[in-house]
């Protein structure tokens, strides 16, 4: 293949910047390694098992999987060490973990007595032993049994131990609060060091009740962290001989516009942009220019977080991630961007503009394919994965 340069893309596109990607690989490796964590990234931020590969070279132990299709994906493509990290419930899910347990070290979560006895019940009807975390809530009011209630904790822990089909291996939890950004008076960085300190010491916290109730020992039971901005702040500790024993962040390998708001990164860290072209403009009436981009609902997604301006930050200067100035991507069609610039602008029908998404966990997805480059250049091309022809074939069936 000869060399492809940027502006021989099809548009939208997602470019993944070779080398912001390994900087952030290295650096959130070096932040696990100093504080004595094992590196399990999520790979729903990028779907891809080429990345997902780079990231075991710089010293990943596994990875961290969303949904069964995923799972399906990444043992289908070599991975071994499999964390599915979300409240597993159903017989058609266990029905396809069955054959994926044979390939690799599968382990699932849990949180309600419910689904512990019917996962028990599957899994111990076929002679099978599943490994199992118990999902706790360190305060983001999602899934997961929270950290204070002790009764539950114990009545959950206790219901999985004694399960035949089941084994208890760990304790887990997402501090999703860290996107809520800072609390009045509070710094954007103090509400990241809060809410690391709070995920890590409350999930200590629950481990201590487990011992104290007989259910857990130190050294024997996995402690399971993970968001991009509380790993950023992630200091560990020791409590009762517990320790955090691993983190999962997702978003570093890219970071993104929310990241940067939220003061987990710089501009300069975000990997990932998305490739987009001039296809209409118009003025205004006010001195200004609506510049019309081929990246919509459908390449950028409309999500937008604590601190985020509009629909994702276009850039001037994509080699130094500089703003394209007075522009704000202020309403998404399905296909169409519409970037507001105000007074007058120098973008032509045509012309390529490199756009910081909100969101970069949602691009993936939407885009299905990454461009890594070096400048210019295009050096790679990343497919996202696809669910197993199982998957599918079921799903076609349905
Ligand atoms: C359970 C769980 N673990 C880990 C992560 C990774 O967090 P982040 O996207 O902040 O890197 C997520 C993200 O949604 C999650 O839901």
């Amino acid at each position: 293949m000869g060399s492809r340069f940027l502006e021989q893309l099809p548009t939208p596109a997602a470019l993944i910047d070779r080398t912001r990607l390994l900087k952030n690989l290295r650096a959130m490796q070096q932040r696990a390694a100093q504080e004595g964590v094992a590196l399990r990234p999520h790979v729903k931020t990028h779907k891809s098992p080429d990345l997902a590969r780079l990231q075991q070279e710089v010293g990943a132990v596994g990875i961290t999987v969303a949904t069964v299709d995923e799972a399906e994906a990444f043992v289908a493509a070599g991975f071994t060490e499999v964390r599915l990290a979300y409240p597993t419930v159903g017989a058609d899910r266990y029905e396809r973990l069955l054959p994926l347990m044979e390939r690799a070290r599968l382990s699932f979560c849990l949180d309600t007595p419910e689904a512990i006895r019917e996962a028990s019940a599957f899994f111990a009807e076929r002679g099978r032993q599943a490994r199992v975390l118990l999902e706790v809530d360190t305060g983001f009011g999602r899934t997961g049994v929270r950290w204070d209630d002790a009764r539950h904790l114990v009545a959950c822990a206790r219901l999985i131990q004694e399960s035949p089909g089941l084994r208890l291996i760990g304790l887990l939890t997402h501090a999703g609060q860290a996107y809520h950004g800072p609390q009045s008076g509070e710094s954007p960085i103090d509400a990241l060091r809060r809410v690391a300190a709070e995920e890590r010491d409350r999930l200590l916290a629950a481990a201590v009740v487990l011992h104290q109730a007989g259910l857990a020992t130190p050294g024997q039971l996995e402690l399971s962290v993970g968001s991009t901005p509380t790993a950023h702040y992630f200091t560990n500790r020791t409590e009762q001989g517990f320790r955090i024993t691993e983190m999962r962040p997702g978003n570093y390998v890219f970071h993104d516009a929310m990241q940067v708001a939220l003061g987990s990164c710089t501009l300069d860290d975000c990997a990932l942009t998305v490739l987009a072209r001039v296809v209409s403009r118009k003025p205004d009436g006010r001195g200004g220019w609506w510049v019309f981009l081929d990246a919509g609902k459908k390449a950028l997604s409309t999500d937008q977080g604590y601190g985020t301006q509009g629909y994702g930050l276009p850039l001037y200067r994509p080699a130094s991630r500089t703003p394209l100035p007075h522009a704000r991507i202020a309403r998404l069609s399905e296909e169409h961007g519409w970037m507001h610039v105000r007074g007058g602008t120098t973008l032509q029908i045509g012309d390529r503009v490199q756009i910081v998404p909100n969101h970069a966990c949602l691009v993936a997805p939407l885009l299905r394919r990454f461009y890594v480059v070096e400048g210019d250049e295009v050096v790679a091309e990343w497919a996202v994965a696809e669910a197993s022809s199982v998957a599918r074939s079921v799903a076609s069936t349905c």
